[in-house]
């Protein structure tokens, strides 16, 4: 019966191989280094997979290694982490090639200065390949702010410290929408829904979990998610429970209530099961206090009682027999390169951004507009009337003021760095190139010196 049903399953979940993405990890451990203690584990031999058509949840306490599950799957995992253990994409050790996959990550890092459709219509043609035309882009552009619902904020400009702009759920979902522009077939998503209210949580989840229904493509979504409601619990397909980065469950979303119930802690009538399986293996607060109000047992025991079923429990040995199914599958490698905009509309598309940003934040224009025509007024006025004869002390005075301007010159440039390290981390979620930021860069401070010491030199003349 159960062979039955697994082959059922196996048969199921079967695609044409340009179609989908299988993700399997057995035993994977993940470890940092922990100063004077030596190493610490964040994950401790986890195993699952994750298929084309489902959306699987990564839930657990806060710390418990979900950002670090998703980042290890990714292939994002930090320098100071160590993995071992298995992770197959297809039943192949492989790279995800660009357009592949997306990661949206915790934080949202948009360029604060600029409008949504702006922030859209520059990634789309950062992205998206050059065989495709500007218009087509734009209208992928818009039908991915319809679809994600930002319709009515698409001319707000994004914000941040101390400049008001768009809610913190409004910029998750500008986060969501230039992700999924590539229409990637494997998305990682950590906490999408979080600073987002009940109601715009599920509409989120559901527009991410039913996007092949206008694409059409099986995509493969992994979640971490934190505290869903009822309504966006019954969208997953699989969940993944962590606590202290042990499994306490990994299997279909809709018995994981009957594995806890089988376990002796039945979710209470009216609960939401979420709150109840977060309840139950949050061990962050020492539990005294709750201990003696409801007389359950302590955290740690419950959460150690939990893994240690899981591990003996059927869903488990399903869990394994479905991933050593699809290993044996040959699914084929993945497509190689997907492609996206060439070097050279890259460069003018990002010198553009730049520009539009440098001139909307007053700080780095305006600002240092200002400081350098005190500064030329200054030195106009400390070095007026050195002379124009070629007698010794005009030619060392000349001197000493080309000295002058070097030195501000140089001392002002360095005030726009922090501009730029805002601009790396925008590439870096966009996987731009490095080497194209620093010539984007170059251009900005190559043009932007131009200017400026044309301006000097018309007052000093
Ligand atoms: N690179 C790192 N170095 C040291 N500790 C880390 C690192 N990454 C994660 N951790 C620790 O591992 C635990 C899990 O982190 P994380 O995966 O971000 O949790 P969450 O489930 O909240 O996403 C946390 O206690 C965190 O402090
Ligand atoms: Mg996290």
């Amino acid at each position: 019966m159960q062979s039955n049903n697994r082959d059922g399953n196996v048969v199921r979940t079967m695609v044409p191989k340009e179609n989908g993405v299988f993700l399997t990890w057995e035993d994977l451990w993940v470890t940092v280094t922990n100063g004077k203690e030596g190493r610490k584990s964040i994950l401790e031999g986890v195993t699952g997979y994750a298929q084309p058509g489902e959306l699987l949840a990564i839930m657990g306490p806060s710390g418990c290694g979900k950002s670090t599950l998703l980042d290890a799957l990714a292939g994002r995992s930090g320098s100071n982490t160590r993995q071992s253990g298995e992770i197959l994409i297809n039943g192949l050790k492989q790279k995800l090639g660009f357009g592949t996959s997306a990661y949206v990550t915790q934080d949202d890092t948009l360029m604060t200065t600029l409008t949504v459709r702006e922030a859209m219509y520059y990634s789309a043609q950062l992205q998206l390949p050059d065989s495709m035309s500007k218009s087509k882009k734009k209208e992928i552009a818009d039908i991915t702010i319809k679809e994600m619902g930002l319709e009515d904020a698409m001319n707000t400009r994004i914000g941040g410290p101390g400049a008001k702009g768009l809610s913190s759920g409004q910029k998750r979902r500008v986060s969501i929408c230039i992700e999924i522009l590539t229409r990637p077939k494997l998305l990682f998503l950590d906490e999408p829904t979080s600073g987002l209210d009940s109601a715009a949580s599920y509409y989120v989840m559901s527009r991410i979990a039913s996007l092949h229904k206008r694409d059409g493509i099986r995509r493969t979504i992994i979640a971490s998610i934190h505290q869903p409601s009822s309504e966006v619990f019954q969208i997953f397909h699989n969940l993944c429970l962590l606590s202290s980065g042990r499994t306490v469950y990994f299997g279909p979303a809709s018995t994981a209530t009957e594995f806890f119930t089988t376990n002796g802690f039945p979710c209470p009538t009216l609960q939401n099961p979420s709150d109840h399986f977060l309840k139950t293996i949050n061990k962050d607060f020492g539990k005294d206090l709750e201990q003696g109000l409801d007389g359950g047992i302590p955290t740690e025991e419950a959460i150690n009682s939990l893994t240690r079923s899981y591990k003996s429990s059927e869903i488990y040995q399903q869990v394994r027999r479905q991933v050593s199914e699809i290993c044996k599958q040959d699914w084929g490698a993945l497509e190689k390169k997907r492609n996206h905009a060439g070097f050279v509309i890259q460069c003018l598309v990002l010198t553009r951004r730049s520009f539009v940003n440098m001139y909307r934040d007053i700080g780095y224009y305006w600002l240092r507009l200002a400081i350098y025509v005190a500064l030329a007024i200054g030195l106009a006025t400390v070095f007026y009337d050195v002379g124009s004869s070629y007698a010794y002390a005009s030619i060392q005075v000349r001197g000493s003021l080309i000295m002058f301007i070097t030195a501000f010159l140089t001392f002002m440039t360095i005030g726009g760095f922090p501009s730029f390290v805002e601009d790396m981390k925008v590439c870096f979620v966009c996987r731009l190139s490095i080497d194209l930021l620093f010539f984007e860069a170059s251009i900005n401070l190559f043009l932007c010196t131009l200017i400026l010491l044309t301006s000097f030199n018309m007052h000093l003349d």
